[in-house]
């Protein structure tokens, strides 16, 4: 496994739409060693997911996971879930303010409207179905990280007038945010 490098914004790299993966490219040795480093780079950075045009392969595979994460501390857990070829459906048309930051966008957060309730259909990295639902701030990151595959980061969504840096949203932003967050946890899950 090898830990690789994160594509900053800027790099045209981040603004390609990634191709779709065959089952047969997905199963291959390189594809799988690939998915290994997507998640070991994810684990290096303290990311809650990881896409992989992140790591320069523009490929429609992302990895998410939230264990007690240090950079967001009031999100609800995930089990690592890689994601191949996904596609996110929302389930209604209700959205909520999610505060957000990007391993690609160095020291910037700032709040993105995301749906709350969505449906998430892929393939995992054995090329089983995934079809789950998802809620809140768990359905924000999957949001978040399919964005990536589409060339889109959170900055094109978000509101610029709440942009801050991490020590910024810290001393003015975070109360307020986490508070919020906790009550939505509380009415839809994670
Ligand atoms: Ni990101």
């Amino acid at each position: 496994m090898a830990i690789r490098k994160i594509a900053q914004i800027g790099h045209p790299v981040l603004r390609q739409v990634a191709r779709a993966v065959t089952p047969d490219e997905l199963a291959t040795p390189a594809t799988q060693q690939f998915i290994d480093d997507l998640i070991e780079t994810m684990h290096d950075a303290d990311g809650a997911g990881l896409a992989a045009n992140q790591v320069y392969a523009p490929i429609r595979i992302c990895a998410i996971e939230v264990r007690d994460n240090p950079r967001y501390p009031y999100k609800p857990n995930i089990p690592l879930t890689v994601l191949v070829n996904p596609v996110l459906t929302p389930i209604d048309d209700e959205q909520f303010e999610n505060n957000e930051g990007c391993l690609s966008v160095p020291n910037l957060r700032g709040m993105v409207k995301r749906y709350i309730h969505l449906r998430v259909q892929a393939l995992d990295r054995h090329g089983e179905a995934i079809d789950r639902v998802v809620h809140g701030l768990s359905a924000g990151t999957y949001q978040h990280e399919v964005d990536h595959l589409d060339g889109k980061l959170f900055v094109d969504r978000a509101d610029p007038s709440t942009f801050a840096t991490w020590s910024e949203f810290d001393r003015h932003q975070r109360t307020a945010f986490v508070e919020r967050a906790r009550a939505l946890v509380a009415r839809v899950g994670s």
